[in-house]
């Protein structure tokens, strides 16, 4: 048992007064390589990392559940019946519950009709879930995959659903996509669900092949560092909308399906027929697929310390075509290049979060220190910098 066990035990017996019938827990994720590729049907690279959300849960016997989360005041309790009421959120409108329920409760909503799930789902039990995080909130590290992860691998299994992975993977995006109002794609929860120790998951989104490819950051010597630059983002508005939008556009112009049935050698003519933006946000998208292409095959040929010019060129690409870094992350991504980082990117949505850093081992402290004097010398706000190694993906903890 984590802390984080403890602290949502906790919170479950002081809402219930008994014990959980069960802890389950998923993680957040990095993404090594492969940004807005995911809702193009494009290729991933992401892993789990350490920080874990955890669900304590138990059966009630008036169909009812409660949602209680050590980040919320107050418990949110709806009955069963009611959340075909609820959900899903009309585009562009905040759901009819608290956000933070509405992720919890959407993974109820989506799992009661997932396909492929048991009938006994209709008739499962009411709940008490007591939720508590050591994902930060906001930093591009999937704080959402990993409550959708941890409760629906405990819906799974108190209400007999059967469903594998992938299928629970699902169940979370559509919570996240109907429930919550985000138009993301499927990586996080997929990274969430599938993550392993010491490996990335390289995640065809189409057909949502995942294999496990080896990293060994810690064997080469050197360290993964998160640089969460407190630039708080959402993606249930504006900026991930309107990207994902440009990319339909670009698509139908090209027409085909999505932009992972255009390759590098088609970009001169997806150039001539469309505008400079759409272009632009086209290009990104098609590289970065080639970029994860390259970057598993660098991978399992030469080893991580060879993959930091594929990191800076995808941070490029981020800044300058698909235009969704941010000051901050620039400045991250820039210090800790200046300092020696091997390759340095941002990672997740954009808009704000956070940056990733391949380093030397024992360049952990002078980049880190590099990263907070440019931070404070451009007077923003202090980042958070903190390692992280690839992690196991959701369990049941007790
Ligand atoms: C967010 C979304 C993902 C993905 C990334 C960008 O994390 O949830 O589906 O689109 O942004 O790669």
């Amino acid at each position: 048992m984590t802390t984080t066990d403890d602290a949502a035990t906790a919170l479950f017996t002081e809402l219930t007064g008994c014990a959980p019938a069960g802890v389950w827990s998923a993680p957040g994720r990095v993404n090594l390589i492969g940004e807005h590729t995911d809702y193009n049907d494009g290729f991933v690279l992401p892993f789990a990392i350490p920080h874990r959300t955890v669900a304590a849960v138990g059966p009630r016997d008036d169909r009812r559940i409660r949602v209680a989360s050590t980040f919320a005041d107050e418990p949110v309790e709806v009955a069963i019946d009611e959340l075909a009421e609820l959900f899903p959120t009309p585009t562009g409108k905040a759901p009819a519950v608290p956000e933070w329920a509405a992720y919890p409760l959407g993974v109820a909503w989506a799992l009661r009709q997932a396909e492929g799930a048991s009938d006994a789902v209709i008739t499962g039990a009411g709940l008490d879930i007591a939720i508590a995080s050591d994902v930060p909130v906001g930093a591009g590290l999937s704080s959402s995959a990993a409550i959708e992860g941890a409760t629906a691998s405990a819906l799974n299994e108190l209400w007999e659903a059967g469903l594998d992975r992938i299928a629970l993977a699902r169940v979370g995006r559509r919570a996240e996509n109907e429930a919550v109002g985000a138009p993301t794609g499927i990586m996080d929860q997929m990274a969430s669900m599938l993550g392993e120790p010491d490996a990335a998951i390289f995640l065809d989104c189409r057909s949502l092949d995942a294999n496990l490819v080896p990293v060994g950051i810690a064997e080469a010597g050197l360290a993964i560092l998160v640089m969460d630059t407190r630039v708080k983002h959402a993606h249930s508005t504006g900026g991930y909308g309107e990207r994902r939008a440009a990319c339909e556009r670009g698509a139908a112009i090209m027409g085909v399906p999505s932009l992972r049935d255009v390759s590098v050698d088609d970009l001169p003519r997806a150039e001539e027929l469309m505008d400079d933006v759409t272009f632009r946000r086209v290009r990104h998208v098609v590289t970065e697929n080639q970029r994860v292409l390259d970057t598993v095959r660098v991978l399992r040929e030469e080893g991580a310390r060879a993959i930091g010019d594929l990191l800076v060129a995808s941070h490029a690409s981020m800044r300058d075509d698909f235009e969704i870094s941010v000051p901050e992350l620039d400045t991250a991504v820039e210090a800790a290049l200046a300092a020696g980082a091997i390759g340095a990117r941002m990672t997740g949505g954009g808009f704000g979060g956070a940056a990733i850093a391949l380093i030397e081992q024992d360049a952990v402290q002078h980049v880190t220190d590099a990263v907070n004097a440019a931070f404070a010398a451009s007077s923003f706000t202090a980042p958070v910098i903190f390692t992280v190694t690839p992690s196991a993906g959701a369990h049941r903890d007790a």
